[in-house]
């Protein structure tokens, strides 16, 4: 099969499309023949062996989202050959499986639902894992009507995903962007957007605290974040993976994140202040079928920003990058 590869880490040059061997289907697993993927700052951060690079085996394929066609199942499993499906890889505290910018995976079954009629593979690709960090990080079976939620980077791959969720369980919605995007997150459905560039949300939120706190940005978006929440509220804090935004050295970056969330997780279980939610991401197949019956109803709609052909996946990775992107960045193999 085809598929991008690496053999040492570095900048998007190490990056190949080349012919490798088929997978093998091990226990658990299904082979997907691959439609479309998704690129997210995660296949950067591996691939510039900023994750945990002492963790990481090479040659490795990139890619964490996935959509395609059952090519082979075990019998007794829940798919069949020419079910379609969707999924998200999982990552750990210091491993990722990655591997879906290829023609073909074995994935692990467990990480797979089956994609509504009505939701294309491109679709399907784009939303998978940044709908599911979305899905966890505002714990949506426990948001209630007419709270207020403040979600950082509205117009990210997680961001306009989350705006998105949150609307639909009744919240108010308040969002961070950028001034080319303000439109864009609106559009979304953001019923109040702070524009980063020029104004300051601590400001802003001062004598209006909210319930909610979803933050993807991480260094001092943290404290700054947890000012502004009530203190019966909650900080929902996406792990930045081993790299934050503001481009500290990747053990300083970890140990900043490990300390914020440990005296977060302190305060907020003395009753001191909001609690703190730490989000890693995991595959979950039931929240993946309620997402997918969200979109097939026209309520969550994925933003593509850009498709690249697999051949082209390097124009992808420095795409994403640089870290821009409005919505999904996708590879399709066809
Ligand atoms: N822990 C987990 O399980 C998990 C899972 C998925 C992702 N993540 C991590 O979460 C982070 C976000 O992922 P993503 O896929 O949403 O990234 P993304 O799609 O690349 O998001 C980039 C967005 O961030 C916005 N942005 C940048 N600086 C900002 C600022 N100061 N204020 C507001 N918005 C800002 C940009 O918008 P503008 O152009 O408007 O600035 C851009 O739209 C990454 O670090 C990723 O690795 C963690």
């Amino acid at each position: 099969m085809r598929a991008c590869q690496y053999s040492r880490t570095g900048d998007s040059t190490v990056l190949n499309v080349v012919e490798v061997a088929a997978p093998l289907r091990a226990k658990g697993e299904v082979i997907v023949e691959i439609v479309a993927a998704g690129v997210n700052p995660l296949d950067v951060k591996v691939r510039k062996g900023e994750f945990f690079p002492i963790a990481q085996r090479l040659p490795k394929i990139p890619g964490c989202d996935i959509a395609g066609y059952v090519q082979e199942a075990a019998p007794g499993s829940q798919f069949k050959k020419g079910d379609r499906v969707w999924g998200m890889l999982e990552t750990g505290f210091c491993w990722v499986k990655t591997g879906t910018h290829a023609e073909m995976i074995a994935a692990p079954e467990k990480a797979l639902a089956l994609i509504p009629k009505e939701v294309s593979f491109e679709e399907a690709a784009a939303t998978a894992s940044v709908a599911i960090t979305a899905w966890q990080a505002l714990d949506v079976d426990r948001l209630r009507a007419g709270q207020r939620v403040l979600i950082h980077a509205g117009s990210g791959g997680i961001g306009h995903i989350a705006i998105q969720l949150a609307k639909n369980a009744g919240t108010h919605v308040i969002t961070t962007a950028s001034t080319g995007n303000t439109r864009f997150v609106q559009e979304v459905g953001a019923d109040e957007v702070i524009d980063y560039t020029c104004a300051d949300f601590v400001k802003e939120l001062k004598n209006r605290p909210v319930d909610v706190v979803v933050d993807s940005l991480g260094g001092d978006y943290t404290a700054r974040s947890r000012a502004v929440l009530k203190k019966s509220g909650r900080y929902a804090h996406i792990m930045a993976n081993g790299w934050s935004r503001l481009g500290y050295g990747i053990l300083m970056s970890f140990l900043l994140e490990v300390w914020q969330i440990l005296q977060g997780l302190i305060v907020g279980l003395l009753g001191m202040g909001p609690k703190h939610q730490p989000v890693g991401a995991s595959p979950n197949p039931q929240q993946l079928n309620r997402i997918g019956a969200l979109m097939a109803s026209g309520k969550v709609k994925v933003h593509i920003d850009k498709t690249f052909p697999l051949e082209q996946a390097r124009a992808a990775h420095e795409y994403q990058e640089k870290g821009r992107p409005r919505g999904k960045i996708l590879i399709t193999m066809k």
